[in-house]
C-alpha cells in the first residue's frame, strides 16, 4: 500500500577524516551517498506526500560545520553545507504547505561519531572547548522542540549558536589558517 509518513528525520550520518590527498575515493564517496545523496533521495519522495496531505514535517541533521568550510573534514563540512542549504530552501517552497522543514545543527556531541570518524577520545575531546559539547538528550529534546515549532535552524548551546554566528561573518583566509592549524586530522 501507500507509504504515508508524517514526520522524515535524516539522522544517519558519518564523516571521514584526514586531508582529500591522502584519502580513500569509495570512503570519500560513501560519506556522501549517506549524508547528502539520501537526504535528497527521501525528501524528493516523501514530501509529494505530505504537501498532498497537507501536514507533515522534515528534519535533516546537519552540524555546525554547516557555517564555514572544514579542512581535514573537507567532505564531510561540504556536504553539511548542502544539508542547510537545502533544508532551508525546501522551508523557503513549503511554506503555507502545512508542511515544515528544519535544519538541526549540533556542535560536538558524545556519541561515538568522533570515534568512527577516526578521531581518538582524546583528539576529539581536545578539538574543541568543554563549553561546546552538548548531550544526545539535550541535542534531541531541541531538535523535537525545533520541529514541533517549524524552525528553520536549530543549533543546541548557546556557545554553539555564538561560534556559529562568527564561523559565517570571518573572511576565510583568516579562518582556514586556524582551522589547519587545530584539526586533529592534519596534524
Ligand atoms: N556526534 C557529533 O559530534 C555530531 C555533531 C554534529 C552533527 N552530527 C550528525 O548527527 C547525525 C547522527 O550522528 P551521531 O553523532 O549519532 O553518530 P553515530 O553515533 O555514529 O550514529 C550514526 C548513525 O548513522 C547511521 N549510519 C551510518 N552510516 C550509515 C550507512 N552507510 N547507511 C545507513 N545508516 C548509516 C548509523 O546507523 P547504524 O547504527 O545502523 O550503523 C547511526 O544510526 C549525523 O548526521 C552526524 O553527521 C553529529
Amino acid at each position: 500500500g501507500e507509504r504515508s509518513v508524517e514526520v522524515l528525520v535524516n539522522n544517519a550520518g558519518l564523516s571521514t577524516l584526514g586531508p582529500v590527498a591522502a584519502s580513500d575515493p569509495e570512503a570519500e564517496m560513501g560519506m556522501v551517498e549517506v549524508d547528502v545523496v539520501a537526504v535528497v533521495d527521501l525528501c524528493s519522495r516523501l514530501l509529494p506526500g505530505m504537501v498532498d496531505r497537507g501536514r507533515g514535517a522534515v528534519l535533516n541533521v546537519a552540524s555546525t560545520a554547516a557555517f564555514q568550510p572544514l579542512p581535514g573534514q573537507a567532505g564531510y563540512g561540504a556536504g553539511k553545507a548542502f544539508v542547510l542549504s537545502y533544508t532551508q530552501s525546501l522551508a523557503g517552497e513549503l511554506r503555507g504547505t502545512g508542511v515544515t522543514a528544519t535544519t538541526l545543527c549540533p556542535g560536538p556531541v558524545h556519541t561515538g561519531f568522533g570515534e568512527r570518524a577516526g578521531f581518538s577520545q582524546e583528539d576529539a575531546e581536545a578539538a574543541l572547548p568543554p563549553v561546546m559539547w552538548v548531550s544526545a538528550e539535550q541535542v534531541a529534546l531541541a531538535a523535537v522542540k525545533g520541529l514541533d515549532r517549524g524552525r528553520l535552524v536549530v543549533i543546541p548551546g548557546r556557545a554553539n549558536r555564538v561560534a556559529a554566528a562568527f564561523a559565517q561573518v570571518t573572511p576565510r583566509s583568516l579562518l582556514l589558517p586556524v582551522l589547519v592549524k587545530n584539526h586533529p586530522g592534519l596534524q
